[in-house]
Parts: structure tokens; sequence; C-alpha cells
């Protein structure tokens, strides 16, 4: 079969990015543009900066991919575009451009879920093998998922609140760490002992996961000795806090694979790039000889290779959007 170079849209949130993926699983080019700076002066994303931001910027993107891998529009066989979720405006950016790309070159336009993206990443790295269990582990999103095929996607559970990113970013806001703060967060970890006592979310045998009451109990730990005028032993706290949200995950983690016959677990989203994550997702998969997959570092925080791994298994099932597309913030995964 002749190769297929999908040229993939990614502005969901505050990364205006694109790339060439071919067959969905080789990435001959990604650009991505990132925002955070400009974010960062405001302790997170302003919505109605990252959708000016990536009108300014998406065409010059597009030259610039196209220019790196020495292609033309006639090189590309599909435009692919994030629809949702994600802010709105932002998202709206790169729908209504790759719109634009699809009705002037006359090539197909393919819409893809973010949250797909993610999970599909992987395919750049080795294929998946099913039954997969993904967990989704993001800014937004914190989920287990269940896939015993392409595009056959079963939610089995995942945080009734925050998401584990969003709580990381906070956490990084008592320490007074900067945005983004996750990572931040993992290099303080790394000085820290597990020495203060924080309550275990969710000990029970769901799928369900919690990191609000976490969240709250870290802000007002920090407010009372604040007001005590006590010193915070700020890596202690970042490494308990890391301890306690990560256990939450490989619990649940563990709960799926004795469940389900998983033969594949994957991580997914940004906060898949942090190690301490992976290394205990990797205990528990090992315990139950399951093969772990983790995309690298590019391709694990937003970025639109991921979005081209995504589209190709659309493209081969002909299941093409049309110049209707909308954007949506859903977060509903088909
Ligand atoms: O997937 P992503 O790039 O954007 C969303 O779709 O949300 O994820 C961003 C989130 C942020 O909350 C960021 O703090 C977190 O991923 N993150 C990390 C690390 N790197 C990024 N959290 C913990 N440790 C990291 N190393
Ligand atoms: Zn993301």
């Amino acid at each position: 079969m002749k190769d297929v170079n999908i040229l993939a849209i990614e502005s969901s949130c505050d990364e205006t990015s694109m790339a060439i993926v071919k067959n969905g699983c080789e990435c001959i080019q990604l650009t991505v543009l990132t925002q955070m700076d400009t974010h960062a002066e405001f302790g997170g994303v302003v919505p109605e900066i990252a959708s000016r931001m990536h009108a300014e910027n998406i065409t010059m993107v597009l030259e610039e991919t196209l220019n790196k891998a020495n292609m033309t529009m006639d090189d590309i066989d599909a435009i692919a575009v994030t629809y949702a979720p994600g802010l709105l405006g932002s998202l709206l950016v790169g729908v209504e451009f790759a719109k634009t790309l699809s009705f002037v070159y006359k090539k197909p336009l393919i819409a893809v879920n973010h949250i797909a993206g993610h999970i599909y990443a992987n395919n750049l790295e080795q294929k998946m093998v099913f039954p997969l269990l993904a967990l989704v582990v993001s800014g937004g999103h914190t989920d287990l998922i269940l896939m015993k095929d392409d595009y056959v996607f079963e939610h089995l559970g995942g945080t009734l609140d925050d998401a584990i990113g969003e709580c990381y970013d906070k956490v990084a806001r008592v320490l007074d760490l900067k945005y983004p703060g996750g990572p931040n967060v993992e290099k303080m970890a790394l000085e820290g002992v597990h020495s203060y006592d924080l309550p275990i979310p969710m000990n029970d045998d769901s799928f369900d996961m919690s990191f609000s009451g976490l969240k709250s109990n870290i802000i007002n730990l920090v407010h009372n000795e604040k007001q005590r005028g006590n010193e915070i032993r700020k890596a202690d706290l970042a490494r308990s806090f890391q301890d306690v949200a990560v256990d939450q995950l490989a619990r649940k983690t563990e709960l799926a694979i004795k469940k389900y016959n998983i033969k594949n677990m994957i991580i997914a989203g940004g906060v898949s790039a942090n190690k301490y994550v992976r290394n205990e997702i990797k205990k528990v998969t090992d315990k139950y000889g399951v093969l772990l997959s983790v995309p690298r570092m590019a391709y694990c925080t937003d970025n639109a290779a991921m979005i081209g791994a995504a589209a190709y298994p659309l493209y081969i099932k002909g299941e093409f959007a049309d110049l209707h597309l909308n954007a949506s913030s859903s977060d509903e995964l088909y």
C-alpha cells in the first residue's frame, strides 16, 4: 500500500503544534511552539491569550513544518486536527485552519480527540497490543481506559474531581514553584523524604480516584504552618504528596490489570513525563508480566505527532469529517 502522510494540527491548550506523520507510526517532522513562558507570568494558561497566540502563529508553524520536512501540500494525503477536548477558543483556531487547508488543497479532513491522541502516541514507539490499558494522566484528565481494539474505548474509571496534573500544579503553587508545576514538584520531591502524614484517597476496590482532598489538605497544611510561623519542609511535602498521589494511580492500575486480561499497559498525557509515575507503574506491570510502553518525552506532552498517529486508523477506516466540523470542550471519548 502507498504511504500515507498525514499533516496533523494540535492547538487545544497552550501549544501550537503541527506534525507530518507517515502511516500512523513514523513522525517525519514535528513543530511545537509553546506559549508556556507567556502564561507562566499569570501562573496558568489564560484562554484568551492562548487563542490569540495560536491565531498569530499557526501559519508560520505550518510553513516551518513543511519546509523542515522538505515537503509541500502535494505530499500530504490528509489533514488531521484536534477538535476536543480543550480550550474552546484554542481548539477553534486549529479546527478552522484545518478546514481551510482541507478545502483549499482538497484533502480529506480527520477529526481527532486529544485523549485518543495521547494514547495513540504509543504507536510512534511500538504498535499497541490489545487488550490494552491506558492510564491517561494530564492537566485535565486522570482516567483508566480499556481498549480491546483500535478505537474501542471503555472508560473503567478515573478521578471524580481534580486531575492529577492540576493537583501537581496547585501543590507547586503553594510551594512557590514556577508554572508549570508538575516537573518542578517532581524535581523537588527527589530531595525530600515522606514525612508529612497525608490522607490516602479512595482506598477501595473501585476504579474511582480523587485528588481534591489531597490538594486541600496540602493547601490547609501550608496555610496553618505559615500562620503559626513554622517553616515548611518543602521537599518533604513535595515527596509526601507525590508518594500519595502516585500510589493511588498504582493501586487503581493494579486493580484493573487484575480484573482484565491486559497485554499492554500504556501511560499517556503530560504527567507520564514523570519518572516516579513511570517507575511505580512499572513495578505493577512487572508483577503481572504486562508490557509497559510510555512514549518519549516529546510525545508525552501536548504535540501534533500524537494526533497524526491517532488519525491514521480513522483514515484507513475512511472516517472523515466535513466542513461542518466544530470544536468541542466535551470530555467524551467517542
Ligand atoms: O497533557 P498535557 O501536556 O496537557 C493537558 O492536556 O493537560 O499535561 C500537562 C500537565 C500539567 O499539569 C503539568 O504540570 C503536568 O502535565 N506535568 C507533570 C510533569 N510534566 C508535566 N506532572 C508531574 N511531573 C512531571 N514531570
Ligand atoms: Zn494533553
